[in-house]
């Protein structure tokens, strides 16, 4: 039987899933690297969703900011309201921090190990790893969830994860090659999230349904096995939505530090158990029937929602009044884009049964 990576390398020359910071087989062929710049840039968002996703916010990010000296260049809202909508916001802040210190400290260029991109910030192992292997050919182990889980299946690993993280990563190191390695990883990555998928795997098409011990076992739907989850604690909170007679709605920046960091919103109260009523201002704020709910990594927040319909000469200390003109909805991260939906609905309504 030929070597694992062989056999995947082979798979990936014929299957690999097209993406727009990938090089074309043809010119993988004849030497071709990609850019790391849209390497890391892809990482950073595929980190926290899917493939499907982040094609969109990766063109628009490449469309706006060619290169990470343009990114650098960025204005820091302007960065926020683009990554809007795709979580994480710490990432977002780290994206620009990272661009800054790759012009102000090497010359534009990213480091080409991953040693030195773990001195840039926002760069773990997970992307250091991926940047090193997929740009510069490093032969560098990347282990993401799907590694994780082909390498579960393969070896028939049942230690639950994240328990079982080193054992998979160390099976990762053992089939990484020293010829193409940045291949090899997307290889397993593609692997992962087609053939090898968490429910339903595709075994009889698989390159690796020979050697995959799983498969062998018929255990393969249940792995890799996972530690029992904490069940997420719920929190409460009020946003204030003022609204002015010209249309003119007060959101605020968030401070940098905490949840939804430097990303425009609603002001709200705290979040928490019992949160205490803290409106912008003085107004005859009104609730709206409907809250918000989202869930965050580590909670579920439901969110009342209060509107106040106010005079032009309204002022608060906390936030601007925006005119309808400068405010896009889509700057807004996903639970703040919720409670606007929400109020749009109401006034919609309200205005239906007015007029
Ligand atoms: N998931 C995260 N990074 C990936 C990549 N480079 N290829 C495929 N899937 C991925």
């Amino acid at each position: 039987m030929r070597e694992i990576s062989t056999e995947l390398l082979a798979w990936y020359d014929a299957h690999a899933r097209v993406m727009p910071w990938r090089v074309g087989p043809a010119d993988r062929a004849a030497g071709v690297r990609p850019d790391p710049y849209r390497v890391w840039l892809s990482e950073v968002m595929l980190q926290q969703t899917t493939v499907a996703t982040v094609r969109d916010y990766f063109r628009k990010f490449t469309s706006i900011w060619p290169t990470v000296a343009d990114l650098a260049a960025a204005k820091d809202a302007d960065v926020m309201a683009a990554w809007a909508g795709l979580g994480y916001y710490a990432r977002a802040r780290n994206l620009l921090k990272c661009a800054r210190a790759v012009v102000a400290d090497h010359g534009g260029e990213f480091p080409t190990t991953r040693a030195e991109l773990l001195t840039l910030p926002g760069i773990g192992p997970y992307t250091a790893a991926a940047i090193s292997s997929i740009a510069f050919d490093e032969a560098s182990t990347v282990v993401d969830g799907n590694v994780e889980r082909v390498m579960a299946r393969l070896h028939d690993v049942h230690t639950p994860l994240p328990r079982a993280k080193a054992e998979l990563t160390e099976i990762a190191e053992r089939y990484t090659p020293a010829l193409r390695p940045g291949d090899y990883a997307q290889a397993v990555m593609d692997l992962g999230a087609t053939i090898c998928s968490p429910r339903s795997p595709a075994c009889g098409i698989c390159p690796l349904r020979e050697p995959c011990v799983a498969r062998v076992e018929g255990t393969a739907a249940e792995l890799p096995k996972k530690e029992p989850k904490k069940p997420k604690p719920t929190r409460l909170g009020t946003a204030y939505v003022a609204l002015r007679e010209d249309g003119a709605l007060l959101l605020e920046t968030r401070p940098d530090k905490g949840l939804l960091g430097g990303m425009l919103g609603w002001p709200t109260t705290d979040w928490s158990d019992a949160p205490a009523p803290n409106p912008p201002f003085e107004a005859d704020w009104q609730s709206l029937s409907a809250e918000a709910r989202h869930t965050f990594t580590h909670f579920h927040l439901i969110l009342g929602i209060e509107v106040a319909r106010v005079p032009l000469t309204a002022t608060s200390e906390r936030g601007d009044f925006r005119p309808r003109g400068a405010f896009r909805p889509s700057d807004l991260p996903t639970v703040m884009r919720k409670v606007y939906d929400l109020v749009q609905n109401e006034i919609e309504a309200a205005e239906g049964m007015h007029g």
